[in-house]
């Protein structure tokens, strides 16, 4: 599978991919357009904070099942563009904090002690340290916007130089603010006024682009800072440039643009302009919040770890796909026999299916099954269509074709520890199959349309009906001799009342259809279903 790498990521990860038998392309400071160009054959994308994973992007890339944004941030990422076309979104939210935190502090300080403006004076031979007297941040005020993870990172250090700490967040619980023993603010305008530096640390939404502006900047104390390591476009940087140059504010440190530059190219190739590169008070880094060399390798192994888990068709906590509680891989076995259920109907079937119930007993009852349901769903729809279907958008596919979905639950269960039994309702007539877990891995189909068993999944089932008469077992397991096929398993189950019997064959290799012609023309066989899972 192909794996395209779009911005910069550690050496060593791009190696695992590698190693683990990816063909992975590192194509680094390509144009948007180039990117779209050439994403068609790629399985796998993984990106930075430049490249726009948006709607052109995605539904030019045909065969993209992941896409893995090393970092933080998504405002790159179209995420409901990715769950309507079936591909797994991925980040890696915890590996670059620290080195977020540190550089928004480090900024903190540049622009209180006029650290680069001094540093640029010297090595022009100017050495008057009287013109660079900046203030000390002990005893200020520090006012963070947005206490999530970074935010807390940042508030923790402000603290421990001695700052007062003041944090507006509307989101976080008060316990948060208790922990750190920060000040809540109860509103943006109450920090704005008694903050000597405001630090931003929100993503960026519709909610938080601009929110500091002409009309905000006017409420700061004169001779504020203002660090923004977060996102471009969080301070309008209009604003800000005027403020800079009226001096009310007396000095910023950004990191992060609203139109940013290509990381990758070299000085020259890039035409890049922004207003505040011209302002000596406003200390400016290539956004460098993630670029520590630990972070580097944390995003990294992660991000290269979740996209080819994805690729590898197991499950991770992707950004579009619902919050699951518990342990993934004790999941497995689980979410596999879900599948084979869930796949089992159009390929023994042809009526429509008007609405599928689906009920978890047991054991299996007492947990979050959101996945497994997913998992019915995407065996079911598997069958039918060859669209990209994923975890992430199978339900809204479903829901498409005007088919409910029930899921119900009951403790009640006597025979297993666990069961998942799916009902398919069509109009005519409603089917059912069942199915568990034995040991670690063997997925049992325990009833199917009404025929009770204990029959062991594999890859290749055949489920012949008949008359319950001798002979016929024989007369199969003859033609599939005859023309190769190897049978692992079998197991039959009969209905007494009507005289039909149900076999199950496990087999080692798929049957070409003219076989299935000849076991259908056995006399007393009524139907041959081939499932493939
Ligand atoms: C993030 O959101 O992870 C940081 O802003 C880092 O962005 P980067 O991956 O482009 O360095």
């Amino acid at each position: 599978m192909k794996i395209l790498i779009a911005e910069k990521i550690a050496a060593e990860s791009v190696a695992y991919l590698r190693e683990q038998g990816f063909d992975v392309d590192e194509k680094l400071g390509l144009a948007q357009s180039q990117i779209e160009e050439e994403i068609a054959p790629y399985d796998g994308l993984i990106v930075r904070s430049v490249t726009q994973v948006n709607r052109s992007l995605v539904e030019k890339a045909k065969n993209l099942k992941v896409v893995g944004r090393a970092g933080n941030g998504i405002d790159n990422i179209d995420v409901d563009v990715c769950t309507e076309k079936g591909v797994v979104a991925v980040n890696t939210p915890e590996a670059n904090i620290m080195a977020a935190g540190e550089l928004a502090v480090g900024l903190a300080f540049a622009s209180f002690r006029n650290i680069c403006i001094a540093n640029e004076a010297a090595r022009r031979d100017d050495f008057r340290r009287g013109q660079m007297i900046g203030n000390e941040l002990d005893g200020k005020t520090a006012g963070i916007i947005g206490m999530g993870r970074i935010g807390s990172i940042v508030a923790r250090k402000l603290k421990g130089i001695g700052m007062k700490v003041v944090v507006y967040d509307p989101y976080i619980p008060q316990e948060r603010f208790d922990k750190l023993s920060v000040k809540r603010c109860s509103s943006l305008d109450d920090l704005l006024v008694q903050a000597d530096l405001i630090t931003l640390h929100t993503p960026k939404t519709k909610e938080t682009y601009n929110i500091i502006g002409a009309a905000e900047l006017a409420k700061c104390k004169p001779g504020v800072r203002i660090v923004n390591a977060a996102r471009g476009g969080l301070v309008n940087e209009d604003a800000l440039y005027d403020a800079l140059v009226s001096g009310h504010v007396a000095a910023a440190g950004i990191d992060v643009f609203d139109k940013e530059p290509s990381y990758d190219k070299k000085p020259g190739e890039q035409k890049y302009e922004n207003k505040l590169l011209s302002l000596s008070n406003c200390v400016v880094t290539p956004h460098l919040g993630a670029s520590s060399h630990e972070a580097n390798t944390n995003v990294g192994t992660a991000v290269t770890e979740l996209v080819a888990s994805v690729l590898k068709g197991e499950l991770v906590a992707a950004i579009n796909m619902p919050d699951i509680d518990g342990d993934l891989a004790a999941m497995r076995p689980y979410v596999n026999l879900a599948e084979k259920l869930g796949a089992i109907y159009y390929q023994a079937e042809s009526s429509p299916v008007r609405s599928i119930t689906i009920t978890y007993s047991g054991e299996l009852a007492k947990t979050e099954t959101e996945l497994l349901t997913l998992s019915v769903l995407k065996g079911f729809l598997s069958t039918i269509t060859n669209e990209r279907i994923s975890f992430v958008n199978v339900k809204q596919r479903v829901a498409d074709m005007g088919v409910d979905v029930v899921e119900s639950k009951t403790t009640q269960l006597e025979k297993y520890t666990s069961l998942i039994t799916v009902e398919f309702k069509a109009d005519e007539k409603s089917l059912s199959v069942s199915g568990t877990v034995f040991g670690q891995e063997s997925e049992i189909l325990v009833d199917f349309f009404g025929y009770h068993m204990d029959f062991e999944l594999s890859d290749h089932v055949l489920a012949l009906q008949n008359d319950d008469v001798p002979g016929i077992i024989g007369r199969v397991g003859t033609i599939l001799g005859l023309n190769k096929i190897n049978i692992a398993t079998m197991h039959w189950s009969r209905k007494k009342d009507k005289m039909r019997a149900q076999s199950f064959l496990s087999i080692d290799s798929p049957v070409e259809e003219d076989v299935i012609e000849k076991l259908r023309s056995i006399e007393g066989v009524l139907r041959v279903s081939v499932l493939d899972f």
